[in-house]
């Protein structure tokens, strides 16, 4: 009997092991030597008290996930709802969090269908640099920082992205194509004469692992420091997974911080279902992966970017409930560093060892 419990009990041991579900010892926001960030919409922060709770007691700051795009903000054309963001930013400002803007200008699923039907040059300027301004204004003095323009270069050529569809002919907002391929420049400029205050990054995803996105973006900061376009910052996505090769990650951060611009990993996220089955149970062996890499990202980040350039570290979204990769992938996934319940998990553990590295 004795026996069998024994068995029973380092069972249980195990399962718990791997779930990593005791309480943590420390929180992100005391093991970290800079702001760390949450990316969330309010409607979790209404509804559950486990994720509402989490923000408060993890993180320094928030960046909306979906409520503060184009797509939201301006369903219609020249009319804005600024409803769902200021309930967010008022939480955030009542708490003492910093407030990242995401995002002014995305060429995929944040722009309103009313944009993505522009074909004429000035009108889609005009629309663009409208909405900036009236965006820009509204929030003046909550927001720290805005991710002004994200993913404008291609994966494949590096080049501005000139597209109208994409591969599933979706319709696009190609700006790029119909702009000319100095938009960005002119997207930075509207947002700095909307709030001179704001801190104003450029953000995107794969610098870790494409080499021509990666010289793209440097590119694009020594063509600006050249002619004076107000640029503050780069985001890194880094929705990466657990194979994401280690010595991408540094090269990424490393050549970003030679720019001597604000470096902020933007989404992190990390995913374990690299064969994007579905259904999906991560092994031991992939969770101690997960761990390994977020503990890998946040060291590499303190070693790699100067102090002063260390904006911060946020993941998208929270507890695994709220991740986007499910719906992406179309497979099953536990990228974040909390579960579904907003129980810290091993990757939790491995991100907080990562941000008190020396
Ligand atoms: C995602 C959101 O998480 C989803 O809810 C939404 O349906 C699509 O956008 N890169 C970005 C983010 O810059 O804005 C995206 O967020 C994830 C990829």
């Amino acid at each position: 009997m004795l026996f069998k419990n024994t068995i029973i009990l380092c069972g249980l041991a195990a399962f718990m092991q791997v779930n990593a579900q005791q309480a943590p010892s420390v929180t992100l926001k005391e093991a970290a030597a800079f702001p760390v960030g949450f990316a969330i919409d309010p409607v979790r922060v209404k509804n559950s008290e486990p994720f509402r709770r989490t923000v408060l007691e993890q993180a320094d700051g928030i960046t909306a996930t979906n409520c503060m795009k184009p797509s939201r903000i301006a369903r219609q054309k020249g009319v804005y709802d600024f409803d769902q963001a200021d309930q967010l930013i008022d939480f955030a400002i009542a708490n003492g969090k910093r407030v990242h803007g995401h995002t002014f200008v995305w060429y995929i699923d944040s722009a309103p269908g009313w944009m993505k039907q522009i074909r004429d040059s000035t009108e889609l300027e005009n629309a663009l640099k409208n909405y900036i301004q009236a965006v820009g204004t509204h929030f003046k003095g909550k927001v720290a920082s805005w991710d002004v323009v994200n993913e404008a270069f291609d994966n494949k050529t590096g080049a501005v992205r000139q597209d109208s569809v994409d591969q599933d002919g979706k319709t696009l907002l190609n700006v790029g194509g119909i702009l000319g391929k100095d938009y960005v420049a002119r997207m930075f400029q509207y947002a700095h004469q909307a709030d001179p205050g704001a801190l104003l990054f450029y953000n995107e995803y794969d610098q870790e692992k494409n080499a021509g996105k990666l010289n793209a973006v440097l590119g694009m900061v020594a063509d600006f420091k050249k002619r004076g376009i107000p640029i503050h910052g780069l985001g890194l996505q880094m929705h990466i997974n657990v194979n994401t090769p280690d010595a991408g990650i540094e090269n990424a951060l490393k050549k970003l911080a030679e720019t001597g611009l604000l470096i902020h990993i933007s989404e992190l996220d990390i995913s374990m279902n690299t064969a994007r089955t579905k259904p999906f149970q991560p092994t031991a062996e992939q969770l101690e992966k997960q761990y390994r890499k977020y503990k890998f990202v946040a060291d590499a980040y303190k070693r790699l970017v100067p102090e002063k350039q260390q904006f911060g570290i946020t993941t998208w979204g929270i507890g695994d409930a709220d991740s986007w990769i499910p719906g992406f992938c179309k497979c099953e996934d536990y990228p974040l560093p909390f579960d579904k319940e907003y129980r810290a998990k091993k990757a939790f553990a491995g991100f907080a060892e990562g941000l008190q590295s020396k």
